[in-house]
Formats: C-alpha cells, sequence, structure tokens
C-alpha cells in the first residue's frame, strides 16, 4: 500500500478514535504550505453533520493526532482545516522500506482482465500520424493497467478487411493481371509464386486505386466486386490478399517495435468477420434488425439524446458489413475467446459516434454481459500550426516514418560529440526523438488536440522527453559513481522536502491517471519531480557531501528518484539511451 494511503487510514482511524464518524480521508496538499505540507478537511463537514462547531471537533481531532509520532507542527487554521506535516521520523522509515522497490508505494487496482484495441493500422497504407496516437497512448495505458495489477490483452485490430483491400488487389489485377492469382485454371500452390510487389509499392498503390476509384465509376464497381470475392475467401484472390497482408504486416510490426510497442494479439477486423453469421443470428434472435430501402439497420436512439442518432447499418443495400458490424463481431469475437470483464478502444476522438451506435446496439441486442464495460477512449489530433492535422510541406499525409525523421533532425543537433560516437550519433538521435514525440504527445490530456512544434519537442530545457532523459542519464551516471556502501536515509533534511513529497505523491498520480485514462498527469509528475530533484542537485555536492549522514542520505533520495523516473519511462514505452 502506498504510504500517502496507509496515512489515510491512519488518520481515518484517529478521527473514529476521537468519536467522529468518519469515511476514509483524503489527505490534501495544503494550500497554505507555509502551515504545513498537508491538510484534513472532514472538520468542516463533521461539525455540519453533527452540528457542532467544526473548531471543536478539529480540537479533538488534533489531540488524537498529536498522540501518534507520525505528524508534527499540527495546527487548525480558519473554520477548522488541520494542518499537518510528516515527521523525519515517519519519513525515515517509509522512504527506506521503498527504497530498491519503488512499486511498494503504489496502489493496486481491484484485478480485472481487460483487452484493449489500440493501433489500429490499415494494412497497405502507410502508418500515419493518427496512429502514432493510438499506438502511443495505447501502449503506455497498456503499461499502466499492468502495473497497477491488471491482467491486459493488447489487440492490434488492424485494417486488413473491407474495401481498400479490394482497391488494392484491383491495381495489383491492372498492374499484372498475368498473375496466376487471376488465372482461374490455375491450380499450383500459391505459395510459390513470387509476388514482385513490395511494402513500398503497397503504400503507393493504395492512394492510387483509391484516387481512380473516385474518378472512375467502373473501376469502383469492379473493386467493389473484388471485395466480395475476398470477403467469400474465393480461390485466387484470398491467397494473393492473404500475401498483401503478410507483407504489410512485416512493416507495421517493425514501424510498431522501433515505438517500442508490442501486442499481444495481432488479430484484424477479417478476423472478425467469422463471427458476422453468429452475430447476425444473435440479432435476428433478439429482434432488433429493422429494414430500410434494401438495408438492416439498428435504431439506437435514446429518449434522453439530445443530438442525432442515426441508426446503425448492419448490412449495406448491396449485401456489404459495414465498420459498425465488424466492430460488433470484434466483441462477441472477444467475448468468446478471451472473456474479457471491459474492452478499451484507443481510438481518434473522431469515431466516438461510431462507438456509441456500436456499443449501444451491442446492449440492445444482449451482445455481451452488462457488467463487461465497453470504455471509448478517444484522442484528439496532432496538429500543424495552420491548426489542422499535420500535413507534409506539400500538403499529404504524414507518415510516422517522415515524422520521426524530422524531430530526429533537431534532436541530432543537441547530441554532444564527447559523450557519445560518431557511430552511434544517428541511433541515439532516433531514440532521443521518439522521446520528444511520444512525451509531447502524452502532454495534453488525450482528448485535446495539440500542436506540432519540433524544437520545442526537442528541447533540452523544460516540459520535454530529451530534458526528463539528459536528467535521468544524469542520475544513473551519479549513481555509478558512489562508492560507499549500505546506502539508506540517516536524516531528512530541509533541502530535499519538496522532492520527498514529489515522491510520496507517486500512487495518487498514476490512480488519477489510469481512472482518466490519459497520461498527461504522469507526464507532469515525471516532470515535477525530476526539475525539483534538479533543483536540489544544482544546489548540492552529493558525492562530495562531507557530512557522512548527509551524503549516505541524498544517494538514496537520488536512487528513489532514479528507479520512479525508470519505472515511469518504462511505463509510457520510452526508450532511455545510455548517453546522450
Ligand atoms: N483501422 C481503424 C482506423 O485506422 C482504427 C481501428 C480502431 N479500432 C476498432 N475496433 N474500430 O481508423
Amino acid at each position: 500500500m502506498s504510504i500517502i494511503k496507509s496515512l489515510e487510514i491512519k488518520i481515518t482511524n484517529i478521527i473514529k478514535s476521537a468519536g467522529y464518524d468518519v469515511e476514509t480521508v483524503k489527505l490534501c496538499n495544503s494550500s497554505r504550505p507555509e502551515f504545513g505540507e498537508y491538510q484534513i478537511n472532514e472538520a468542516m463537514a463533521i461539525g455540519k453533520k453533527i452540528g457542532k462547531n467544526p473548531r471543536e471537533v478539529a480540537t479533538d481531532i488534533v489531540n488524537n493526532l498529536n498522540l501518534d509520532n507520525s505528524f508534527t507542527n499540527i495546527n487548525i487554521a480558519g473554520p477548522g482545516f488541520i494542518n499537518i506535516t510528516l515527521s523525519d521520523s515517519f519519513l525515515l522509515e517509509e522512504l527506506n522500506k521503498i527504497l530498491n522497490n519503488v512499486e511498494l508505494n503504489i496502489d493496486k487496482q481491484d484485478k480485472k482482465k481487460i483487452i484493449l484495441d489500440y493501433g489500429g493500422a490499415n494494412v497497405a497504407k502507410a502508418l500515419h500520424v493518427g496512429h502514432l496516437r493510438s499506438a502511443n497512448i495505447g501502449e503506455a495505458l497498456k503499461r499502466l493497467a499492468r502495473l497497477l495489477g491488471q491482467e491486459v490483452l493488447g489487440d492490434a485490430h488492424l485494417g486488413d478487411y473491407g474495401r481498400p483491400l479490394g482497391l488494392v488487389i484491383l491495381e495489383i489485377k491492372k498492374m499484372y493481371p498475368d498473375l496466376p492469382y487471376f488465372d482461374p485454371n490455375y491450380c499450383g500452390d500459391y505459395s510459390e509464386i513470387k509476388l514482385p510487389i513490395t511494402n513500398e509499392d503497397l503504400e503507393k498503390i493504395y492512394p492510387l486505386a483509391s484516387t481512380k476509384s473516385k474518378e472512375d465509376e467502373q473501376y469502383l464497381e469492379e473493386a467493389r466486386e473484388i471485395t466480395v470475392k475476398l470477403q467469400n475467401h474465393e480461390r485466387g484472390y484470398y491467397d494473393l490478399w492473404e500475401k498483401v497482408v503478410s507483407i504489410s504486416k512485416e512493416e507495421i510490426k517493425q514501424v510498431y517495435e522501433r515505438l517500442n510497442v508490442y501486442f499481444d494479439l495481432w488479430k484484424g477486423e477479417s478476423d472478425a468477420a467469422n463471427y458476422f453469421d453468429e452475430l447476425k443470428d444473435i440479432f435476428e434472435k433478439e429482434n432488433v434488425l429493422e429494414e430500410s430501402n434494401n438495408a438492416l439497420i439498428i435504431d439506437v436512439k435514446k429518449e434522453e439524446d439530445n443530438s442525432p442518432m442515426p441508426p446503425l447499418l448492419f448490412i449495406k443495400s448491396n449485401g456489404s458489413i459495414s465498420y459498425e458490424t465488424t466492430d460488433l463481431a470484434t466483441i462477441l469475437e472477444r467475448k468468446k475467446l478471451f472473456s474479457p470483464d471491459e474492452i478499451w478502444y484507443c481510438v481518434d476522438g473522431r469515431q466516438e459516434l461510431h462507438f456509441e451506435q456500436v456499443f449501444r446496439a451491442a446492449r440492445k441486442a444482449n451482445l455481451i454481459d452488462n457488467n463487461v464495460k465497453l470504455t471509448f477512449i478517444g484522442f484528439g489530433t496532432m496538429n500543424g500550426q495552420d491548426g489542422k492535422p499535420f500535413k507534409t510541406r506539400d500538403g499529404g499525409v504524414m507518415t510516422l516514418k517522415s515524422l520521426i525523421d524530422l524531430v530526429k533532425e533537431e534532436t541530432l543537433k543537441r547530441i554532444n560529440p564527447e559523450t557519445v560516437k560518431e557511430e552511434e550519433k544517428e541511433e541515439v538521435a532516433t531514440t532521443v526523438a521518439i522521446a520528444a514525440l511520444k512525451y509531447a504527445d502524452f502532454l495534453p490530456f488525450r482528448a485535446k488536440d495539440y500542436i506540432f512544434d519540433v524544437s520545442k519537442f526537442a528541447d533540452l530545457e523544460g516540459k520535454t522527453g530529451p530534458y526528463l532523459l539528459y536528467s535521468t542519464i544524469r542520475m544513473k551516471s551519479l549513481l555509478q559513481k558512489v562508492t560507499d556502501k549500505n546506502i539508506t536515509f540517516l536524516e531528512i533534511d530541509k533541502n530535499t522536502r519538496d522532492v520527498i513529497k514529489n515522491i510520496l505523491n507517486l500512487s495518487n498520480v498514476l490512480t488519477s491517471a489510469y481512472q482518466d485514462k490519459s497520461l498527461n498527469d504522469i507526464a507532469e509528475y515525471l516532470y515535477k519531480l525530476t526539475s525539483s530533484y534538479n533543483k536540489f542537485y544544482a544546489e548540492n555536492r552529493v558525492l562530495t557531501e562531507e557530512n557522512p549522514a548527509k551524503r549516505i542520505s541524498w544517494i538514496a533520495l537520488t536512487s528513489i528518484v532514479y528507479d520512479i523516473n525508470t519505472l515511469l519511462l518504462e511505463t509510457l514505452a520510452i526508450e532511455i539511451p545510455n548517453k546522450m
């Protein structure tokens, strides 16, 4: 249990022993630090409830708090705020407990099984900036949930089905009509065919085919037919589809790995499609499908809606299944394969309506137990200086790779040539660039848009990834130079109170990040903890301090801050280079 939580329980019991009934109290950071580090606000509520002067209530509580040597400087302010400061002896004992195992200072959540749908890359299309956000936030949420004791399965949920793939296959057919995949008389083994197409080609083919389909009705019709063939697993077309998926998946995996993003499941929309027949049975039995203009729809409106809620398109008039239906089939698949307690979707905020329709339809047809939580975790867009989704200079879609390169140009300039060897510079600059991008992406509340600003993101000062990396590397190098044995806290000195207060706050930050499903609190906390430590570091010479009790305590402090930083950077999936 975290230090703060155990204090809250202790204080609750103290208030009870003073004769007052109270729920578990919250220890708040003091709004007037000159009176104490923390404050307890319960006296007012208790006084009001039982009709007693809150200051008298506070006095009773304080008399009991005084009996406990965890607190000092206990005083009452205003109508009955109780200010307290933690005693040195209490801090020494608690800090020594978490030294070498900072996880002891983290409160866990009730254990649940969660499927986290994130990444969402589309096969045969280059990953773009939007996919960065999903991968980045999703991976960190997965790690955060695990840190807090949850069982999480991360699923890449690839977009590998539907019209875009039909278009790609059609364009390949136009380019290479003689490939055996298109020869109905071919009876050989498709796996022996060498496809003259690389992933780079695929990334060009889709935009080309997509443009053609918008200009040419006949072309679009052909793509539709091919899409149906794929969905019916028609020999040849289906085999080519499998090949395209596998080429693209290799590349997607590499990009994700470079971002430190790893999935437990590599399922895609095409896997869910296998559950479609069963899904349809369920929806028919539950009587929720309606016919409308040759399509099947589900009414998902609710009386309390005050904005339009269009019906969910279950089967389109041309017989194909929609993106919504694919997501319903995915819910069925996940329920059958994994029986999760919760499913989280880390997806662009602009898809909120889609998920609202899907969740409502799932509830309406009792597709999944009512206790299973379906949670949409929408994120905003990364915009350019013009406030519009970030594009390349010539207005094209910014791929993830070129985005990383753009930041790398900037971080490369800041690599210290005295510490990093020439041949390692590129690699280190890339690691720092990814950290810069990731951290900047976590900093605003996830649902907010933010503006891409390379020189700000890559700065070595301020709230940036490079600042955190640089500071953490410096702590590590300090710790490597330590020659003292038996590092423990021997004394608490005034200089370190701020840092200690931040250390104590760790668990609250993680809990609130978990509740909000946003990493901004952790990003802010990392900065706060690190800068408070750096301030202390600038004012004191840790390794050469002559008073051994001070020196050893300062080293212990450095060690805890270093451990928290590495733990949190690891949770955010930000890699720390050895040098920079
Ligand atoms: N592939 C989709 C896209 O690029 C994202 C998938 C999100 N997940 C889901 N279950 N629909 O927009």
